[in-house]
């Protein structure tokens, strides 16, 4: 019984430090935030708009490209809520931002 214990706890730890480490979103619910916050420039599914590349002059990367999924998760925070370059911040609250964070890793293309 006791052995049991012991392995179950080391099971939830194994299942709760990934967890943790990526920040704790959730990224069913990012979906609809970035489907309202963050599409109109990146695209429905991230793969970035021609017209918003133009009028901002310069090359929007797929978020789901891997120069942009390299970025790790804090960092995918900050350029979500304090902006990086010719792109604004978007005001959303720490745990917004960490589940569109989340949300952008579902982007990813795949290999
Ligand atoms: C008003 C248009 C606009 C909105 C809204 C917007 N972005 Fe951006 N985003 C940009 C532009 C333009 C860039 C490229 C900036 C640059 O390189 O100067 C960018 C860059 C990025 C990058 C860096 C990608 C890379 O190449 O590594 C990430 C990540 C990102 N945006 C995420 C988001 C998320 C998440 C949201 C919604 C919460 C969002 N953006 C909303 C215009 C926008």
């Amino acid at each position: 019984m006791k052995s049991w214990l012991k392995g179950g706890f080391v099971l939830s730890l194994v299942l709760l430090v990934p967890l943790l480490a990526v920040g704790g979103g959730d990224a069913a619910k990012g979906k609809p935030v970035f489907t309202s916050k963050c599409a109109t420039c990146h695209g429905a599914a991230g793969e970035g708009k021609d017209a918003i590349a133009k009028m901002f002059k310069v090359e929007v990367r797929p978020l789901g490209s891997k120069e942009a999924q390299a970025r790790p998760d804090a960092e995918l925070r900050k350029i979500i809520t304090e902006g990086n370059g010719k792109m604004k911040p978007v005001k959303l609250s720490d745990e917004g931002a960490a589940d569109v964070a989340a949300y952008l890793r579902t982007l990813a293309v795949k290999k």
